[in-house]
């Protein structure tokens, strides 16, 4: 192998160029020559191909977003869309393919691997955290401590103003999000796809605490909870008890700002990995970490198995 390719695809996420620059400069340590694709499977279709050298991943590990833009391409999901990419990456003597991304990315990395027998490693980057085979996702950690920094100042106007809020956090089908940052805020109740939510015993704890003097109180819902988003629970929570709130939809904040550390040297270390997969013959791979190791597992794994949530997490989210 003597040349290889980088691209991010989908929802961006902090530390996406932390892995740029690791894939890079891995790729160039072992004598390939490495191209960034511009926006994803989007740019692999316009060819839209730039060579990149060592100094062009300087000064990038702390910022968040992504230096060779990301999208969600329809067109990549058709046969025509991912035949022009094969031959473009052909035109460009591209032996091999990083993809970071989260599962809808993997999907069509699997696809061209499959189709077009070329070898592609994905790395695990979404802020949602539901892939399978590591335990976190790039970009998770920071979204958290985003959400959690967001939630610690709502509940100093919900405690002056004695009020119930509602904050919504990203996770379209997936409560990691929700989660993490209800258990990290103390949450008074944490809505998730994953588990039945039921709204009438959550309007009898609210109100329980308030006969008792507690009167702040915040629930943190999951975009995807199948009770609602945060405007319909609150209308819902409305007509069943008389409960007013007030709602923050933390929204695209969560997916902004500079990696936590976590998330660097997460990236740092899975771009590497992916880049010595490829010489490896690994693919079509997904490189994660697993309790400090880093794992390979096949690509597809990765969205057909679905990663579980932590019990202990859900007990705690119920109980403190
Ligand atoms: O996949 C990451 C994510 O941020 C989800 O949590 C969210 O539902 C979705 O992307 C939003 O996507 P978009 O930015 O395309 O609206």
């Amino acid at each position: 192998m003597k040349k290889i390719a980088v691209l991010t695809s989908g929802g961006d996420a902090p530390g996406m160029n932390a892995c740029i620059r690791a894939t890079v400069r891995r790729a160039l340590n072992r004598g390939l020559s490495i191209s960034g694709i511009r926006k994803g499977y989007e740019g692999l279709i316009d060819n839209d191909f730039v060579e990149l050298k060592s100094s062009d991943v300087s000064n990038i590990i702390q910022r968040g977003g992504t230096i060779l833009h990301t999208a969600r391409s329809e067109r990549f999901f058709t046969l025509e869309g991912r035949g022009r990419a094969a031959a473009n990456l052909e035109e460009h003597e591209v032996e091999g393919l990083v993809v970071i991304g989260g599962d809808g990315s993997f999907r069509g990395a699997d696809a061209l691997a499959t189709e077009y027998s070329i070898p592609v490693v994905g790395v695990p980057a979404t802020i949602d955290n539901d892939l399978w085979g590591t335990d976190l996702t790039i970009g998770f950690d920071t979204a958290v401590n985003t959400a959690l920094d967001a939630i610690d100042k709502v509940r100093d106007t919900a405690a002056a103003h004695d009020r119930l809020f509602i904050v919504e956090v990203m996770g379209r089908s997936a409560g990691f999000i929700a989660l993490e940052v209800g258990v990290g805020a103390g949450a008074e109740a944490v809505l998730i796809p994953e588990t039945p939510t039921d709204l009438e015993k959550v309007c009898a704890k609210v109100k329980d605490r308030v006969s008792r003097g507690r009167t702040s109180n915040i629930l943190v819902v999951a975009e995807g909870d199948e009770a609602g988003n945060a405007f319909e629970i609150a209308r819902k929570i409305e007509d069943m008890s008389g409960l007013k709130s007030r709602i923050t939809v933390l929204g695209h904040v969560q997916r902004g700002g500079s990696p936590t550390t976590t998330d660097r040297v997460l990236a740092s270390k899975l771009g590497w990995a992916a880049v010595d997969a490829l010489l490896d013959g690994a693919s079509p791979c997904m490189i994660g970490e697993i309790s400090s190791s880093i794992t390979h597992i096949p690509l597809r794994d990765s969205w057909t198995k679905r990663k579980q949530l932590d019990p202990l997490l859900i007990t705690l989210s119920e109980n403190l």
